[in-house]
């Protein structure tokens, strides 16, 4: 056991959203009440402008001023809260799935208007995969949207979580007069840009008619005790077990840009979120209170801007304490290194830390020693899973341009790789090299990368394929075989695990019905070991 407990102080969570629901709004009113910033917009940088959705370079110049926000920490209750940072363009998903593999709990966005929209279930859905206890926050309130019930059912159903609702709204938009607080049974009443850190909090709790009278009304009263019953009859009531152990998600409703509805939200998550969880590594499973020190690098930051060459590998402490100056084993390299500068990041501000514990992420200066997915201990050999990645979706053939740049080109490629920017795959017939991305920017930052930091040229051709599939088979014959009769459509990943690469959602279909034994796969991650892990 550790000899210290500040792990267990711990609150470690992404915010899940499609871009626009309100996610920077709701991080910057959390900041707020957290003390660790004093005025509202402070957090705008983290957010990449709708406007320039083609243009890498801004791109990378905002994502650069991002470094800092990646991770938003501050104190509340006695509690040390990390807030990651989620790019929410969609052309850098990735960083965003892999980004939820170093949380421990997630907060999900969704505006009242819009309801579940594309982004958002598919983040959720890795949320789900690694049973991440989640909470939803249902946003923009003070403006026209969906019918409550309708919202919750659309929730279960295309995001397959079952809900409670923790909060009730009374009327919307022109209407809105505040939500009942069904966690501390207490009315709230809403005052538009009431921007203040306080709501207007009555305590009503008997719900009793005569008593929510005189704040709201006859009819929103009426209206308010009828749809509380069937709230009651249609939901199951909260519990926190099951809520840690992703079965079971508290719904909020309220407005983040009036600050309305998110201290009952954050109250809530404070008092249930669970600290720190477990890892699964291919070894073992790794116990945050264990004295050693573990961590893996879940994302690792370049920048492109030629002032500041740096890159910053991003580790989450699993286990024991991480101290500055102090050599650790570096198991893929397989080599030991020490670092001088660890950085924590407090909202805006980052400073160079002494110690890290479990639920931390700590910001490594590096020289192109990491790679997505590395582990760092006090000397054990551990492989942490659960950092997936994902069928890409777009393809090009990539060529070598200058072949007296080869070895540049080479290493470029590789190291560009690492840092999880595209996947790249060798086809089986002829080896050429293929970059598999979710997004189209990627190829515009490759071959930028490629030139201005190893000095090789590259060019592309097109490649149609609708996804790449990684190919699993129980039976050894049954993998052989298909990979020899579709050779035409095989690739091999980075770790020489083989890929197929459907032309067409209608060929994957027949394929997977001419061989049933083989699994076509469109996550690559043990998913089986993560469920274990964290009990579900
Ligand atoms: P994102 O990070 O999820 O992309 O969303 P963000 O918080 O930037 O919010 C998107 C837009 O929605 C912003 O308006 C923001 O002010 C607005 N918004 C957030 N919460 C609420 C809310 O509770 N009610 C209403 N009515 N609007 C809300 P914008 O005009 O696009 O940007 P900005 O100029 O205000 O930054």
């Amino acid at each position: 056991m550790a000899t210290n407990s500040e792990w267990m102080r711990r609150r470690t969570f992404g915010i899940v959203s499609h871009p626009d629901a309100g996610k920077t709004t709701l991080t910057e009113k959390l900041l707020l009440f957290g003390g660790a910033i004093q005025i509202a917009g402070a957090v705008k940088s983290n957010k990449i402008k709708r406007h320039v959705t083609s243009d890498f370079m801004e791109i990378e110049r905002q994502r650069g001023i991002s470094v800092s926000t990646s991770v938003m920490a501050f104190e509340y209750r006695n509690l040390k809260i990390n807030i990651l940072d989620t790019p929410g363009h969609k052309d850098f998903a990735e960083d965003t799935y892999r980004t939820l593999s170093a949380v421990d709990s997630a907060i999900v966005v969704i505006d009242v208007a819009k309801g579940v929209e594309e982004q958002t279930e598919k983040l959720v859905e890795v949320c789900r995969m690694r049973s991440t206890p989640m909470m939803v926050f249902i946003n923009k309130l003070d403006r026209e949207g969906k019918d409550p019930f309708d919202l919750l059912d659309e929730i279960e159903q295309k995001l397959q979580l079952k809900v409670v609702p923790l909060s009730w709204p009374i009327g919307m938009g022109q209407r809105f007069q505040g939500v009942y607080d069904l966690y501390k049974e207490r009315l709230l009443l809403f005052e538009p840009h009431g921007g203040k850190n306080t709501d207007k909090v009555i305590e009503i709790r008997s719900l009793d008619r005569e008593a929510l009278l005189p704040h709201i009304g006859g009819e929103a009263t009426d209206e308010l005790l009828e749809e509380l019953q069937m709230v009651r009859g249609v939901y199951d009531p909260f519990d926190r077990e099951r809520y840690r152990r992703a079965e079971l998600f508290p719904v909020f409703f309220g407005s983040a840009l009036n600050n309305f509805g998110v201290r009952e939200l954050l109250e809530c998550y404070v008092d249930n979120a669970p600290p720190p969880r477990p890892r699964p590594a291919i070894e073992r499973i790794v116990y945050p209170d264990e004295e050693k020190f573990t961590g893996f690098v879940f994302k690792i930051h370049a920048n492109i801007d030629p002032k500041h060459r740096d890159r910053i590998a991003f580790v989450r402490v699993v286990s024991g304490t991480f101290r500055r100056n102090t050599y650790y084993y570096h198991v893929q390299r397989d080599r030991k290194l020490k670092f001088a500068n660890p950085t924590m990041f407090m909202a805006a501000k980052k400073s160079v830390i002494d110690e890290a514990y479990p639920g931390d992420i700590v910001g490594l200066y590096d020289t192109g020693n990491f790679k997505i997915g590395d582990s760092l201990t006090e000397g054990e050999v551990l492989h942490f899973t659960g950092i997936p990645r994902f069928s890409p979706e777009v393809f090009r053939f990539i060529n070598n341009d200058n072949p007296m740049k080869f070895k540049q080109f080479e290493k470029g490629l590789r190291q560009l790789m690492e840092e999880g920017l595209a996947q790249l795959f060798e086809l089986k017939d002829g080896g050429r090299k293929l970059i598999g991305t979710v997004g189209t920017l990627q190829f515009d930052v490759i071959k930028y990368r490629l030139e201005h930091e190893y000095g090789a040229q590259c060019s592309y051709e097109p490649f149609k394929a609708y996804k790449a599939l990684w190919i699993e088979a129980d039976d050894e014959e049954a993998l052989r075989e298909f990979v020899e009769r579709r050779s035409r459509h095989i690739a091999y990943d980075m770790e020489g695990k083989p890929v197929f690469l459907a032309e067409s959602p209608w060929m994957l279909k027949v394929v997977r019905e001419k061989h049933p034994k083989v699994q076509l796969k469109t996550v690559n991650e043990d998913v089986t070991s993560l469920s274990q892990a964290y009990g579900a």
